[in-house]
């Protein structure tokens, strides 16, 4: 697919500032194609950062009334992680890779720039039978970004079966914890009245 624009330093260096999580990642190779991935996305898209996306789970769908992307981001990293260390702690026999937990956090969401891009929902939304609507959910848009930075098959997984997609395969120990702290930051977020109103998803819906 053709991108928008290149990827420069300047988005790479964007991305690493809104997820500074990304400095947690061990492997220096794997913390490189994370930021690679993100600034591969929004090169695709018409954003020039994260927070430029709307702060919701889906395209007008349980939009945070203040808040970021970024927050929703690094919330469910630092969540998964938090969890990973509390049941590793109690379970010593329970073997999670931090590695690949915090990166497959932080990109489980790395197709949203092509899902949210307002010229591609104006297109999808102008003639929806015409190439879907959208045609490409940020599940699979951010395989696609994944594969093409050489980001492994574990971190793919991530974006691909975080949300309801997951429910037609077995989910990864790692992307177990991503999925299940996904939706508690949005469940949470609702019960804590961080949401807009108008934008509430139906209760238990997929993101
Ligand atoms: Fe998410």
């Amino acid at each position: 697919m053709k991108q928008r624009r290149d990827v420069t330093d300047e988005l790479r260096a964007t991305v690493r500032k809104e997820l500074p999580e990304v400095e947690e990642i061990q492997d220096e190779s794997l913390r490189a194609k994370v930021i690679e991935a993100w600034a591969l996305s929004l090169a695709h898209s018409g954003f020039d950062s994260i927070d430029a996306i709307e702060p919701a789970a889906n395209p007008g769908v349980n939009r945070l009334k203040n808040g970021k992307q970024s927050d929703h981001i690094r919330g469910v990293t630092k969540m998964a992680v938090a969890v990973a260390e509390q049941m590793c702690a109690l379970m010593p026999s329970l073997s999670v890779d931090k590695d690949c937990l915090i990166a497959g956090a932080l990109c489980h969401d790395v197709g949203k720039p092509f899902e949210f891009d307002p010229e591609n929902r104006k297109r999808w939304e102008a003639n929806p039978y015409a190439s879907g609507l959208p045609a490409i959910r940020h599940p699979a848009f951010g395989v696609y970004i994944c594969l093409t930075v050489g980001l492994p098959e574990e971190i793919a997984h991530c974006a691909a079966a975080h949300s309801g997609e997951g429910e037609l395969v077995v989910r990864s120990l790692e992307n177990t914890i991503i999925h299940h702290v996904d939706y508690a930051f949005w469940n949470v977020c609702r019960a804590g009245d961080l949401l807009v109103p108008e934008t509430l998803a139906a209760l238990k819906s997929g993101r």
